[in-house]
């Protein structure tokens, strides 16, 4: 099985995929650093150099090289999934996982990580809220293409596995 998950930043994509990969024996992939790796760049310097446009293109041709071997779990940008059909893609390719958080939830978690997220990193404490709250309304369209969902804070590596063989 290749499942992907997708979701806001800060959603927790990255730290239940570490679980999946852990618990399940699954190879990990995270397209953010896949990008990194390949470029030898941060993801903070290549918004910079290439703007969000470049930064999407890149992303979109990092997923479709991926290789998806059987029991993989790949967890990706925030973004990656409202641009170029990724989506669709997705879909095409492996079980989509919609990892879901309140707006609250995640203004929370990511008023501490700013800092390595070009998207939010100029925004005060005061701009943040209604930023991630305009940003995810936009964004969910996207993530609800996933054939499923799943809302909390604390997602185990089961739950992941026993929604994705559904
Ligand atoms: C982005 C999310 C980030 C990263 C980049 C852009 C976004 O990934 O790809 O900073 O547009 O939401 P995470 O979701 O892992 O933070």
């Amino acid at each position: 099985m290749v499942i992907f998950l997708v979701g806001f930043m800060g959603a927790g994509k990255t730290s239940i995929a570490q679980l999946v990969a852990q618990q399940y024996g699954y190879t990990y992939i995270d397209t953010d650093h896949v990008i990194e790796q390949q470029t030898q760049k941060s993801i903070s310097s290549l918004f910079e150099e290439l703007g969000e446009d470049g930064f999407r293109q890149l992303e979109a041709e990092t997923l479709r090289q991926l290789t998806l071997l059987p029991n993989t779990i790949v967890a990706t940008g925030g973004g990656l999934p409202c641009f170029n059909n990724n989506m669709q893609w997705m879909n095409q390719h492996g079980t989509t996982i919609y990892i879901q958080q309140t707006v609250n939830e995640l203004v929370s978690r990511l008023s501490t990580q700013q800092h390595n997220r070009p998207l939010l990193k100029d925004l005060t404490n005061a701009a943040l809220a209604s930023h991630i709250e305009d940003l995810l309304h936009k964004r969910e369209p996207y993530y609800k293409q996933a054939k499923f969902a799943i809302l909390g804070t604390l997602v185990s590596a089961e739950t992941i596995i026993n929604t994705a063989i559904l």
